[in-house]
């Protein structure tokens, strides 16, 4: 996804736009620019492939850009190749106009043969191009920056965040957004836009979340915002509450595994405060005990380690409701012509709240008349602003491309979820209530004693790194919990791995366990600790290496069985994924590390996919 940040105060715009870059870095990039404007320099753009170092060096090698108003992007390429002319910013044929992009137009070849017949030239492959030459188009026809503004949305189809740029107009900076994330910053004398708050939260805590039509024009004094058809609108603020230091490494190699060592206390931060006298209590949700009755069918939509979330809470809440609930990828359910109606509970589930799957499959159920209840991690988020209601994880910016607290705070909430309906239809035994909610407080503590010794993972990774293959298998809750840790694996370390139910091994791909096959065999879940030990049996038998994790109360039996044992203290069924997750997380961190992986920004990812 890329990152675009922009400023216009009294400094320097150059070393603003490049920290805002450079923590915009997590998100995935493949080249960068920024461009600077003044009314004795005009334009000044420097961009190019490559990381942001690059840029920093062709910047080293020139006279500084002059000029107190700028724009800044990092690009994850989607329409032409990662290279200079590719590259963001784009300035338009006169020189007038500069912007910088996220999204996808999907009507840019439409509007491109319009200008190249008009004897426009380009210079890209870009979508995000015809962006400025439109404008250019439109501005010499008008007198004001705004009304060229305006008709070029009005012609664009497709996702946008947009930076501009005019020489005409050099102390502004014009913003417009359309299912792209863009917010707002207020500082003192200054005025920033920003993909996220990680880019401007050194400057300001005082930010405002652009909605989808709106166009905003920045320049020191304020902010200035209309609506899609130029009516003014008055944001309403937030104050960002984690500090710096939450979006910084804070000594840690990596922030992965910052993240992971931080889920305790986003546990802490996501239970507790919905936890009051043994209750679980989800203020956030304006749903009445009539609406609860009133769902027949529970859907968690999702993708990525999302939807292992989903697949996970699929048993949970069946187990506590009685209901139906159907898990499904939110790019298969977005074109299923899904059986949702107003008697239908949708749950999307997303970290970053911009998933564009996710939102597209969110639109789908809302249009069929679904309840949309989003559980996302970042306040303000797209998802969370189109939802129903939104229960937030607190699990603080996420800033690894690979998922662990944000995936650990979205199981807890669904868990918590799943409680607080079965209480309120009178669905679960008052026993398994409390014996849940009373290890949903234990949790973190329990989750931390899973965390102190990293020692055996470390082993783990120097015994198993160079395998080119390696599969998880488990049964119901252990079944869904091993698709999550093979995605980790996959996705840090580029070994490929598979998920397998353990009972459907026999019906094919047991084929492939060979000697020395690497199997993950996870037996957490108690009712089938039994069944899980014979699908050990049966890949050891075959020669197969076993890693398996299991309970604490298990270990014994566990140790006589396979190669190596991990365990996990005890808790009730319905949080063992919670406390199983953590093993993986360091199980695949500590292999991607012996490879020498490129950990937080892993290849061909981004941390939000913001494209289809
Ligand atoms: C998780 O490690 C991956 N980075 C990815 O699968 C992610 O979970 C998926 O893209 C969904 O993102 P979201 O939660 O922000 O919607």
């Amino acid at each position: 996804m890329c990152g675009i940040v922009g400023f216009t105060g009294s400094s320097p715009a150059a070393p603003v736009l490049l920290d805002g870059l450079e923590r915009l870095e997590y998100r995935g990039y493949d080249s960068a620019g920024i461009a600077v404007v003044s009314r004795e320099k005009g334009l000044q753009i420097q961009k190019c492939k490559g990381r942001l170092r690059t840029l920093r060096q062709r910047l080293e090698g020139i006279p500084p850009l002059e000029g107190t108003v700028g724009i800044g992007h990092t690009r994850w390429a989607t329409h032409g190749e990662p290279n200079d002319v590719n590259s963001h910013p784009h300035v338009s044929q006169s020189g007038r106009v500069a912007i910088v992009h996220n999204g996808i137009i999907e009507n840019y070849v439409e509007i491109k043969e319009f200008l190249l017949h008009k004897g426009v030239r380009f210079r890209s492959d870009t979508d995000s191009e015809v962006i400025a030459q439109l404008l250019d188009y439109y501005f010499t026809g008008s007198e004001d920056v705004l009304d060229a503004v305006y008709h070029v949305l009005a012609r664009l189809e497709g996702a946008y965040a947009l930076g501009i740029l005019c020489t005409d107009e050099p102390e502004r900076l014009i913003a417009a957004r359309k299912d792209a994330p863009l917010l707002l910053g207020y500082g003192e004398g200054e005025s920033f836009i920003a993909s996220d708050a990680t880019a401007i939260i050194a400057h300001t805590r005082d930010v405002a979340y652009m909605e989808d039509g709106e166009v905003a024009v920045l320049t020191p004094d304020g902010i200035s915002v209309f609506d899609q058809y130029r009516r003014p609108v008055e944001k309403a603020h937030h104050f960002i509450q984690w500090d710096v230091s939450a979006a910084e490494k804070g000594g840690y190699a990596h922030f992965m595994f910052k993240e992971i060592m931080e889920q305790p206390e986003a546990l802490r931060q996501t239970i507790s405060p919905r936890l009051r006298n043994g209750e679980v209590v989800l203020d956030e949700l304006d749903l009445t005990d009539e609406d609860l009755r009133r769902f027949q069918r529970i859907y968690l939509v999702a993708c990525g380690s999302s939807y292992h979330v989903g697949m996970l809470g699929k048993y949970n809440l069946e187990r506590f409701l009685r209901l139906p609930v159907e898990v499904c990828l939110a790019s298969e359910f977005r074109y299923s012509a899904p059986l949702v109606d107003e008697r239908s509970l949708v749950v999307v589930i997303s970290q970053s709240g911009e998933t564009l799957d996710s939102m597209a499959a969110l639109r789908e159920a809302r249009s069929q008349g679904g309840y949309i209840l989003s559980i996302v991690n970042v306040v303000g988020s797209s998802i969370a602003r189109e939802s129903d209601s939104v229960l937030y994880t607190w699990a603080g910016p996420e800033i690894a491309v690979a998922t662990t607290k944000a995936y650990s705070t979205q199981l807890a909430l669904l868990t918590m979820l799943g409680l607080y309906m079965a209480r309120k239809l009178g669905r679960i035994d008052p026993a398994e209530y409390a014996a849940v909610t009373g290890e949903l407080t234990l949790l973190p503590g329990k989750l931390e004693t899973v965390l102190a010794g990293t020692d055996t993972y470390q082993y783990l990774a120097s015994r198993y790194f160079n395998r080119d293959c390696v599969f998880f298998i488990g049964r119901n809750l252990d079944y869904a919990l091993g698709l999550e840790g093979s995605l980790k694996l996959k996705e840090i370390s580029y070994i490929h791995s598979e998920s397998y139910a353990a009972g459907e091994l026999k019906h094919g791909t047991i084929s492939l366990i060979e000697p020395g096959t690497l199997v993950v065999a996870l037996a957490t879940y108690e009712p089938l600790f039994d069944k899980a030990v014979s699908n050990i049996v049966e890949v050891k038998s075959r020669g197969a290496e076993v890693v398996a994790l299991t309970t604490e109360s298990h270990r014994e039996r566990m140790e006589k069985i396979a190669t190596h044992t991990l365990t996990i203290p005890d808790t009730v069924t319905p949080l063992l994924p919670n406390l199983g997750v953590a093993p993986l997380q360091l199980f695949a961190y500590y292999i991607a590390l012996q490879r020498g992986c490129d950990i937080d920004k892993p290849k061909n990812l981004a941390k939000s996919v913001t494209v289809e």
